[in-house]
C-alpha cells in the first residue's frame, strides 16, 4: 500500500525538465562526479518532500489535501504539524520547480493554496483572521485545526514568506495567455495573498518569535522577507488593479529598519530582545538566500548574496562554528566544515544542521551567479578578510570578467570551490538511502532530531538550482523587483496600517468564517511560585472546549511582587456567551480547577472600540499548589 504510493506520485510527478544543462562555465570541481550526486539526492529531496504533502503523501498519512507537515516523526520530536513558515519555503521550492517544467507540480500547488485559504480562517491562541492576528500563529495540527498547546507565538514572517511563495505562483500565472489562469490569479490567489500583505503592513513593527521559535523580539529574517513580499506585492497588486498605497507606505518604513541590524561585522540575529545572544546565527544566511534577486547587484541595503555585508556576515557565521563541532576539527581556516543555528544552541545538543550547511553552500552559488551577470566582483574592506581565507592573494579591487588578467575568474573559481565543500560536507554525512534529517551529531554525524524534515529536502533543491545557475545558463528563480540602488530612508520610521482580512472563500476557505470578534484581555490575580503556572478554558474552541491540555496558556509578563498578575488575550466572537474558568498547572503536570463559574458576554461588533478595549478583572477561587513536588519536565 505504502509502496504503491510512492510508486504512483514517483510516476505522476517527474523531476524533469532541467536533466540537460550546459557545461559549467569556468570550473570543474575536483570531485568530478559532485554534480551527479547532486543529480541523485536532488530527485530524493524531491521525493522527500513530496512524501510529506496530504492528502497522498506516502509519510503524511491523515494530513489534510495541500497540507505539508514538518516531518512524519510524531514523538522525541513531534513535527506531525504544518508550520506556515517551513511549508512557505517548501512551497515557493515547489513553484520554482513547476515554472521550469515539471508540470505535475501544479495540483500540489493548488492543494496549497487552498489548504492556506482554509488555515487563515481557523482561530488561534495568536488571534484570528478578523484583526489579521492570526496569520500570525506558527503552527496548525496537519488536519487544518487549531494548535492550543504553549509556544513561541505570534510568528511573523510565515504571511510574508506565504505571500511570496504565492506570488511566484501568480506571475507565472500571469504571464500565460489562458483567461483561466487569469481568473485563477485574480480571484484565488490574489485574495489569499492580500491577507497576509496586509498583515505585514499591520504588525511588522511588532515584536514576535523568530524562525528558531525562541527569541521574542525582532527578526532580521522576518525583516527582510517582510520587505520582499511587499515589493514584490505591489506590483502584482498594481497589475491586478487592487489598491497598494499602504504597501508603498511601509515598504520603505521596513528597509529602513533592515539596516538597523547591521553591527559593522555582521547582521544581528535578532534585535529589541531580551535573549542574551552574539545574534551570529543561520538567520541571516538564511535571509540572504530568501531575497536573492538574480537581477539585483550587489548591494548591502538588501543584503544580497553577492553584497560585502553578506559575504562578511557569512564568514563570522561559519567561523563561529570552526571549533563547534569535532567532526570539523580537522578542517583548516577557510575550507567547509558543517554548521548549525548559532554556536550557543542546546536543542538536541546543538548539532549539525543540513539546511544551514546547505545554505551556506546557495548563498555562494546564488553570488557566483550575480558576479557572473553583472560581470564584476569588487574585494571591499568590509569583506577583504572573506576573501582572503578562501583566496589569501586576494586584494582590494574591481575585477572584470573576461578582461585577460583572471582574478575576476580566480575569486569566482575560490568561491565555487569553497560552496562545493558545504556541499560535499552535507553529503558526506547523508546516509546511502539519502534521507534528510533535522540534524546530524557534531560528533560523529549520525543523523539526530526529526526524520525527514521537509525543510532540509526543499533546502537542497534549492541548493541543486543555485549551483546550476551558477555553472550554467540555468535560471533557478526570476527576479523579484528587488529595488536596485534602493534608497533607504534617511531617518527610519515606525508605522502601521491598520488592513480587513477578508476569508478568501474562491479559494476554499469556508463560507461564513472570518465573522467579526473582538480581543478580551482576562486578567486574574493568582499567586504562584515558580513552575506553577495559570492556564484559562471554557466551552468555546478559543479557550480549549473544557479539554485541559487544551486550554490556553498565560503570561506572567506583569506578575510582580505587589500585583500576582496573570494575562490572557483572547480573540472572541463579538456577542457571544462564554462560560469559562482558571487552571492552575502544576509542575508535576496535574491540575487544579476553579471552584468557580465564570459567564462573560462579549460586545457587539459595533459596540467595539477597538482592540483591548474589553478587559475582565478576576480573582483566583480555589485550591493553591504546593511548592517541591517533583517537576515532570
Ligand atoms: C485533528 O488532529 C488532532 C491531532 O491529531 C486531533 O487531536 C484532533 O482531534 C483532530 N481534529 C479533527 C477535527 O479531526
Ligand atoms: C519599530 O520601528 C522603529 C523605526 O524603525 C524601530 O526603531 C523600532 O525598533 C521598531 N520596533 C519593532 C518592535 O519593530
Ligand atoms: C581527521 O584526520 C585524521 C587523520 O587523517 C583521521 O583519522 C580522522 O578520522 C579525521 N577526523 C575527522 C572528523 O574527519
Ligand atoms: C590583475 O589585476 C589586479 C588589479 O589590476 C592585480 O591586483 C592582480 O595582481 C592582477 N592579477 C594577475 C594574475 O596578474
Ligand atoms: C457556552 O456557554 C454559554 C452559557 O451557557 C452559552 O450561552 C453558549 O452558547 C455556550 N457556547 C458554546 C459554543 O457552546
Ligand atoms: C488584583 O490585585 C490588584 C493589586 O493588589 C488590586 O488592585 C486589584 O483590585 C485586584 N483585582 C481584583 C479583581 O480584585
Amino acid at each position: 500500500m505504502m509502496l504503491r504510493t510512492v510508486v504512483s506520485t514517483l510516476t505522476a510527478i517527474s523531476v524533469s525538465g532541467v536533466a540537460a544543462q550546459s557545461l559549467p562555465r569556468q570550473y570543474t570541481s575536483p570531485a568530478d562526479d559532485l554534480s551527479s550526486r547532486i543529480e541523485t539526492q536532488n530527485g530524493i529531496s524531491l521525493q522527500g518532500v513530496l512524501n510529506n504533502i496530504g492528502p497522498n503523501g506516502a509519510k503524511a498519512p491523515g494530513a489534510s489535501a495541500g497540507v505539508i507537515i514538518a516531518s512524519p516523526s510524531t514523538e522525541d520530536p513531534n513535527y506531525y504539524f504544518t508550520w506556515t513558515r517551513d511549508a512557505a519555503l517548501t512551497m515557493k521550492m515547489l513553484v520554482d520547480e513547476f515554472i521550469h517544467g515539471n508540470t505535475g507540480l501544479r495540483p500540489v500547488i493548488q492543494d496549497y493554496l487552498k489548504a492556506q485559504a482554509i488555515l487563515q480562517t481557523v482561530s488561534n491562541p495568536s488571534g484570528a483572521l478578523y484583526s489579521g492576528r492570526g496569520l500570525g500563529e506558527p503552527k496548525f495540527y496537519s488536519n487544518e485545526t487549531r494548535f492550543n498547546g504553549d509556544w513561541g507565538r505570534p510568528q511573523r514572517d510565515g504571511p510574508a514568506l506565504r505571500a511570496t511563495a504565492l506570488i511566484a505562483y501568480a506571475r507565472w500565472l500571469l504571464s500565460t495567455t489562458d483567461s483561466a489562469d487569469y481568473t485563477e490569479v485574480a480571484e484565488e490567489v490574489w485574495p489569499v495573498v492580500q491577507n497576509d500583505l496586509n498583515y505585514v503592513v499591520q504588525y511588522w513593527n511588532e515584536t514576535g518569535f523568530d524562525l528558531w521559535e525562541e527569541v521574542r523580539g525582532s527578526s532580521f529574517f522576518t525583516t527582510a522577507v517582510q520587505h520582499r513580499a511587499l515589493v514584490e506585492g505591489i506590483v502584482l497588486g498594481d497589475q491586478l488593479g487592487h489598491p497598494t498605497d499602504a504597501y508603498t507606505a511601509q515598504a520603505p518604513n521596513i528597509l529602513c529598519f533592515l539596516q538597523t541590524f547591521w553591527n559593522g561585522q555582521y547582521a544581528i540575529a535578532n534585535i529589541n530582545s531580551e535573549t542574551p545572544r552574539t545574534g551570529i546565527d543561520a538567520n541571516t544566511v538564511l535571509t540572504s538566500i530568501a531575497t536573492f534577486d538574480p537581477g539585483a547587484e550587489c548591494d548591502n541595503e538588501l543584503f544580497q548574496p553577492c553584497s560585502a555585508w553578506a559575504l562578511a556576515n557569512l564568514q563570522v557565521y561559519v567561523d563561529s562554528f570552526r571549533t563547534r563541532y569535532s567532526i570539523n576539527s580537522n578542517a583548516t581556516d577557510g575550507s567547509a566544515i558543517a554548521t548549525g543555528r548559532y554556536a550557543s544552541d542546546v536543542y538536541y545538543g546543538g548539532q549539525a544542521w543540513y539546511l544551514t550547511t546547505f545554505a551556506v553552500a546557495e548563498q555562494l552559488y546564488d553570488a557566483i551567479q550575480q558576479w557572473n551577470t553583472i560581470k564584476t566582483l569588487t574585494v571591499s574592506s568590509t569583506d577583504l578578510a572573506f576573501w582572503q581565507s578562501i583566496y589569501p592573494s586576494a586584494q582590494l579591487g574591481t575585477y572584470s570578467k573576461g578582461n585577460g588578467n583572471g582574478t575576476f575568474e580566480s575569486l569566482v573559481n575560490a568561491a565555487l570551490a569553497y560552496a562545493d565543500g558545504f556541499t560535499e560536507v552535507g553529503l558526506k554525512y547523508t546516509p546511502a538511502s539519502g534521507a534528510l534529517s533535522e540534524q546530524f551529531s557534531g560528533d560523529n554525524g549520525i543523523q539526530v532530531s526529526a526524520r525527514d524534515l521537509t525543510w532540509s529536502y526543499a533546502s537542497f533543491v534549492t541548493l541543486r538550482g543555485a549551483r546550476l545557475a551558477a555553472t550554467s545558463d540555468y535560471e533557478q528563480v526570476p527576479s523579484w523587483g528587488a529595488p536596485s540602488g534602493s534608497t533607504v530612508p534617511s531617518t527610519c520610521e515606525s508605522g502601521s496600517t491598520v488592513g480587513q482580512y477578508v476569508p478568501a472563500t474562491a479559494a476554499g476557505a469556508p463560507a461564513g468564517a472570518g465573522g467579526c470578534t473582538l480581543i478580551v484581555t482576562f486578567n486574574v490575580n493568582a499567586s504562584t511560585f515558580f513552575g506553577e503556572n495559570l492556564y484559562l478554558w471554557g466551552n468555546v474552541s478559543e479557550l480549549g472546549n473544557w479539554i485541559p491540555t487544551d486550554a490556553l496558556a498565560g503570561s506572567a509578563n506583569g506578575y510582580t511582587q505587589d500585583r500576582p498578575l496573570w494575562t490572557f488575550d483572547v480573540e472572541l466572537p463579538a456577542d457571544s456567551n462564554v462560560r469559562y474558568y482558571y487552571l492552575r498547572k502544576e509542575p508535576d503536570g496535574s491540575f487544579l480547577y476553579e471552584t468557580v463559574d465564570r459567564m462573560f458576554t462579549n460586545l457587539e461588533c459595533a459596540e467595539s472600540v477597538g482592540p483591548g478595549s474589553t478587559t475582565i478583572e478576576d480573582v483566583w477561587v480555589g485550591p493553591t499548589g504546593t511548592p517541591g513536588k517533583k517537576m515532570l519536565f
